[in-house]
């Protein structure tokens, strides 16, 4: 049984949210989830990504019961639950159980049942109260994290969302048990950027220690919970992105041109990882960080079972991809760049330069000046 690790708070002006790490059997046990989730509520709705076994969420179940009445329906996961349909689907749902403003969701899940089933609590009655189980280890350590929700629209990933902090997130490592190894490799590219970003202690454990990356691919509970905390501090410092918070984009701004242009479906994890290296590559061409920057951290991701290059990508659908990105501002490209581990700075890099990266096919070891037209504006 993995212990229970101490939770932790993110504190926003309007919302809480706390979070655990341990069985659910320990946790619904716990006091602290009685005095997080202290108001009675209604009802309550349990959505269960269908691909998480019916028994694993007994515990939660049974202390569910005790409150209130439970209401439970089995949604299918992956990206298809992040449609508009099957968002009305979930609002259904709601309906169906008769979920009113007094009720609450409980979401068990991976990361896509997370964010669609989270804004449709966002607007539900203008917002009810969720829970959140994450169920895959990306959703562990990144998507139940910090409150941002959305559905895909007309193409474009995330289009439609909200901020919707859930209560409570209960983080139990035994449902990766039953995630197959591909979806539990997913989750380390997050892992291992919340290592690099902030914290150097993960990182050199990660880095140093051969057993760190089991092959198994399930990390132990202190580092579920170590890169838990460095999104925590983050989320907490800045709810809305407008400062700190723009870090955690670390590798997505390649990643969604990725995901957006791929002709085969391509799992958020592998263009994450992708992204790390290409924006490590743009760093040392720009030489905000040194050279080898870029392989080392495509080590530690091939370590983990991750791809690292992007040799295989369409340049020019990335590329307008890339142009039509909600970090374009006045037709410069805005990248999180990693400097050293730890610090990160935000940059507009000039077209051209993302372009000769682009066509190259993994990290570059020579250094190029930056042209005049690409001076730097970290903020
Ligand atoms: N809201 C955020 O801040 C945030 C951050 C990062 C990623 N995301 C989103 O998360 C999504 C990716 O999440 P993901 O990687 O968890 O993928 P996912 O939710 O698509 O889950 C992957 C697969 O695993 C299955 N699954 C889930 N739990 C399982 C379990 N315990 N056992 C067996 N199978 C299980 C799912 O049904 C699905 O088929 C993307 O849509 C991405 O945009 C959101």
């Amino acid at each position: 049984m993995n212990p229970v690790v101490p939770s932790s708070r993110i504190d926003w002006p309007q919302a809480t949210c706390q979070l655990f790490t341990g069985s659910l059997d320990e946790l619904v046990r716990a006091d602290q989830l009685s005095v997080a989730l202290a108001e009675t509520p209604t009802s309550q709705v349990i959505l269960r990504d269908a691909a998480v076994p019916f028994g694993a969420l007994e515990p939660v179940r049974g202390w569910l019961r005790q409150r209130a009445p439970v209401e439970e329906f089995e949604f299918p996961g992956g990206e298809s639950a992040k449609t508009f349909d099957s968002c009305l689907s979930i609002l259904e749902l709601l309906a169906t159980a008769g979920l009113d403003r007094g009720g609450l969701v409980i979401v068990a899940g991976g990361g896509a049942l997370g964010d669609a089933a989270g804004f449709a609590a966002s607007i539900w009655h203008r917002g009810v109260p969720w829970v959140a189980i994450p169920t895959t280890l990306l959703a562990m350590v990144d998507a139940s994290i910090g409150g941002k929700t959305a559905i895909h629209q007309g193409g474009v990933k995330n289009r439609i969302g909200s901020f919707h902090l859930p209560r409570v997130v209960l983080t139990d490592p035994s449902f990766l048990d039953s995630l197959p190894l591909q979806e539990r490799t997913q989750g380390w590219a997050e892992l291992i950027k919340a290592a690099w970003v902030g914290d150097p202690e993960l990182l050199a454990q990660l880095e140093s220690d051969p057993g760190s990356i089991p092959r198994d691919k399930i990390p132990t509970s202190h580092q579920i919970a170590a890169a838990v905390a460095v999104k925590v501090a983050i989320v907490g410092s800045d709810p809305f992105e407008h400062g700190p918070r723009e870090v955690l984009n670390f590798g997505h701004t390649f990643a969604h041109a990725l995901e957006m242009t791929s002709t085969t479906p391509i799992r958020h994890g592998e263009a994450v990882s992708r992204g790390m290296v290409f924006a490590a590559t743009l760093a040392e061409e720009v030489s905000i960080a040194a050279s080898g920057t870029a392989s080392r951290i495509s080590d530690l991701l091939e370590r983990a079972g991750l791809p690292v290059d992007w040799s295989e990508a369409a340049i020019e659908p990335v590329l307008s991809s890339l142009l039509g990105d909600k970090k374009v501002r006045a037709g410069r490209q805005r990248w999180v760049l990693p400097r050293k581990p730890g610090e990160m700075v935000v940059e507009t890099i000039p077209q051209h330069i993302v372009e000769r990266v682009l066509g190259s096919s993994g990290p570059v070891a020579t250094e190029i000046p930056l042209s005049p037209e690409g001076s730097h504006d970290a903020r």
